[in-house]
C-alpha cells in the first residue's frame, strides 16, 4: 500500500515510505505491525531541506512523493542524522534529481556516505552543536546524539516550530497508517506500550541506553523544547512528547519490575512442565512470572520482557549434549545488548547425558551473570521432589534479585 504525502506542519510534510516486504527489521526484530521510514521536506521562505530518507527498495516512491510537495531540483540541504541504511539508502537517487543539495552529516556520516556510495557531495559538516541553517525563516540546528543508534548520529531541531527530528530516537516499530502519519492522543501511545514502542527500543537501542540518557540531558541543557516528535520510525507526535520522553526514560534507566522471566527452550514440553512450579517459587517472593517461550516468542519480546527484569530464570532441554539452539541465541542478545545484570537460576532436561545446564552454567558466568543456586537437571520428566527444586530456587533467585536492586 502506497502512501501520500502527509503535511505535519505549515511548512513541513512528511514524504517517507511504509515496509510492505520484510517480516523482520535488520534481519532480526520481528514487526507484525510493520515499520515506517520517515522522511521529512521542510520548506522555509528561501529554501527547502530534506531530512532523511528511506531504504532503497522504496526510493522511487520516496521520490514521488518529494515531488508532490516541491521540485527536487529546489531542495538545498539534505540532513543526514543517521547512516544506517534504512535511512540513507536512497540518497543517491535523491541527489540524482536534487543535484543542488548540500549534504548536512557529522565526520564520520560523511565517512560512511564516501564508503557506501562512492562518491563525494557537496558537504555541510557538524562538528559542533552550536550549527545552524537558515531555511528563511525556519532554522534548523543540528545536535549531536552519538549512539542513537551509530556513532554518527544527530537529531535535527527546526526552532521556531519546536520539531525535533530524532532519526531512531523515539522510534517504533509500526507502520503508518495511510495519510496519517501524526498522534496527539495519549489513549493512541498507551496501545504502542508495552509492544512496538518498548520492542522496538529492546531490539535496537538497549546497548546504548546510557547515550539515550545523556541526549536527553542535552536537550535539556541546550534548550531545546520540544513541542513535536518526528522520528524515523513509526508515529510523529504532536503533543505529549514529554510522556514519549519520559516513557523512553523509564525504559534507558531502567526501572525494575518485581518480576522474574522464565526463558525456555523445549522441542517437546518437559522442560516446560517447571514453569507452574517456578511460578510459584517467584510469586512466594512476592513476584510475578512472565514466560518466555523462546521457540514461539521472538526475540525482541524477550529482550522487552528481560531489560527491566531483575531475575531471570533459564531452563534448557538438552541438544547434542550442549543447550538448545535458542537459548544460545538468546544469551549471545543479552551479551551484545548489555543485558547481564541480572540474577539468574538455572533448569532443563535430558535423555542420556546432560549437557545443556552445565554449558549454560559456564556460558552464563563467563558473561557475569549473578547466578544463584544449583542448577536444576533431571533425567526424563520431573518428579514431584525436582518440582519443589525448582519452587526453591524460583523463590531463592527472586528474593536475591529484589534484595540486590533494593525493589
Ligand atoms: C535433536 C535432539 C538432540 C538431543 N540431544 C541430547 C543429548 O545430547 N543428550 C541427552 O541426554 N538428550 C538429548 N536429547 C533429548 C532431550 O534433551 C530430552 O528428551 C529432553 O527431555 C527434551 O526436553 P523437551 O521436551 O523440553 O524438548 C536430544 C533431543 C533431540 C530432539
Ligand atoms: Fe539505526
Ligand atoms: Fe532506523
Amino acid at each position: 500500500m502506497k502512501t501520500e504525502p502527509v503535511k505535519v506542519s505549515p511548512s513541513t510534510h512528511w514524504v517517507g515510505a511504509n515496509e510492505t516486504e520484510k517480516r523482520l527489521f535488520e534481519g532480526l526484530w520481528a514487526i507484525p505491525e510493520g515499520i515506517s521510514y520517515n522522511s521529512y521536506i521542510i520548506k522555509g521562505a528561501e529554501k527547502t531541506a530534506l531530512i532523511d530518507s528511506v531504504l532503497g527498495a522504496y526510493q522511487e516512491e520516496h521520490l514521488e512523493k518529494i515531488r508532490k510537495v516541491t521540485d527536487p531540483a529546489d531542495i538545498n540541504y539534505i540532513v543526514v542524522n543517521h547512516m544506517e541504511h534504512d535511512h540513507s539508502e536512497a540518497l543517491p537517487k535523491v541527489l540524482e534529481a536534487a543535484p543542488n543539495a548540500t549534504l548536512i552529516y557529522t565526520p564520520m556520516a560523511h565517512q560512511m556516505y564516501k564508503a557506501f556510495f562512492q562518491h563525494e557531495p557537496k558537504s555541510l559538516i557538524i562538528r559542533n552543536d552550536e550549527t545552524t541553517v537558515d531555511l528563511g525563516g525556519k532554522t534548523l540546528r543540528f545536535i549531536r546524539t552519538p549512539f542513537l543508534h551509530w556513532p554518527e548520529t544527530i537529531c535535527t531541531y527546526l526552532q521556531e516550530e519546536g520539531t525535533l527530528f530524532t532519526c531512531d530516537l523515539f522510534g517504533t516499530f509500526r507502520r503508518l497508517p495511510e495519510n496519517k502519519v501524526i498522534d496527539t492522543d495519549i489513549k493512541e501511545i498507551d496501545k504502542y506500550i508495552p509492544d512496538s514502542s518498548k520492542k522496538y527500543f529492546a531490539g535496537v537501542m538497549t546497548r546504548y541506553r546510557d547515550y539515550v540518557l545523556k541526549a536527553m540531558e542535552k536537550f535539556n541543557q541546550l534548550k531545546i523544547e520540544i513541542k513535536v516528535i518526528a522520528p524515523g520510525h513509526g508515529p510523529i507526535y504532536t503533543a505529549n512528547t514529554k510522556t514519549v520522553m519520559d516513557l523512553w526514560a523509564s525504559y534507558s534507566r531502567p526501572d525494575y519490575s518485581r518480576k522474574t522471566v522464565i526463558a525456555v527452550g523445549s522441542m517437546y514440553g518437559t522442560t516446560l512442565k517447571f514453569i507452574q512450579a517456578l511460578t510459584k517459587g517467584v510469586e512466594d517472593a512476592g513476584g510475578e512470572a512472565v514466560v518466555i517461550d523462546v521457540i514461539n516468542d521472538e526475540p525482541a519480546k524477550a529482550l522487552a520482557a528481560i531489560m527491566d527484569a531483575p531475575a531471570l530464570l533459564i531452563g534448557t532441554a538438552t541438544y547434542e549434549y550442549n543447550m538448545f539452539p535458542q537459548i544460545q541465541h538468546l544469551l549471545y542478545l543479552l551479551q551484545v545488548k548489555n543485558l547481564t545484570n541480572l540474577t539468574v537460576g538455572i533448569f532443563g532436561g535430558y535423555a542420556w547425558g546432560a549437557g545443556g545446564a552445565k554449558h549454560l552454567t559456564e556460558r552464563l558466568d563467563q558473561l557475569g551473570f549473578r547466578r544463584i543456586g544449583e542448577p536444576v537437571e533431571v533425567r526424563g520428566a520431573p518428579t514431584q521432589e525436582d518440582l519443589e527444586r525448582a519452587r526453591s530456587l524460583a523463590k531463592a533467585v527472586t528474593e536475591d534479585a529484589f534484595r540486590e536492586k533494593r525493589i
